[in-house]
Formats: structure tokens, sequence, C-alpha cells
């Protein structure tokens, strides 16, 4: 079982797949997907079968998901902000968007 060790009872608001949550500020964007939207973080693009974050410390990518428009995000790498839009990626990230 997880169990969020940071709560300072502050909370931000954001969205995750377009669902207005609530996140507790300080927490990382994998942190709050996977207390919110369980489950995948994404889907891979070969299979699309369902990946969910492991390390939580940037080592294992398994936690790529669009933040703020921008795909290939490691979530667990970004904090939440106020009025962050997060999206869990669905395969292979949109190759007219990348930069
Ligand atoms: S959860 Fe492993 S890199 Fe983000």
């Amino acid at each position: 079982m997880l169990r969020r060790r940071h709560n300072d009872g502050k909370v931000v608001k954001i969205t995750i797949d377009g669902e207005a949550v609530d996140a507790r500020a300080g927490e990382s964007v994998a942190a709050a997907v996977l207390a919110h939207a369980s489950g995948a973080t994404r889907t891979t693009p070969v299979s699309g079968a369902p990946r969910a974050s492991y390390c939580m410390m940037g080592v294992c990518f398994e936690c790529l998901m669009e933040i703020d428009g921008e795909p290939n995000r490691q979530g667990c790498m970004v904090r939440v902000e106020e009025g962050m839009s997060v999206r869990r990626q669905q395969g292979a990230r949109d190759m007219e968007r990348a930069s």
C-alpha cells in the first residue's frame, strides 16, 4: 500500500485527463496521478500495455506523461503546480507537437 509522506495541508488544483482534482502542494505529478487516477500513467507505443510509475526517482521512465501540453515528461520529477494540466500518455507521443 502506498502512503503519502508529504502532507502539510496545502492543496493545489490540477486536472488529470481533464478531471479537476486536488493535489497536495509539493508532491510530484506521478504521486498525484497515483493517488487520484490510480493505475497506469501511460500505455506503451507498441502493444498498448498499461505502465505505471515505478521508481519515483527519475530512473525507469515508466511515468511519462503529458504535462501542460508537453509530452514525455517524467511525472515523478515534476512537482504539481496550481492549474497544471496532466494527461496520461497513450502510446507514442504526437510527433506533430514535438519540438
Ligand atoms: S517513476 Fe521511474 S522515472 Fe518516474
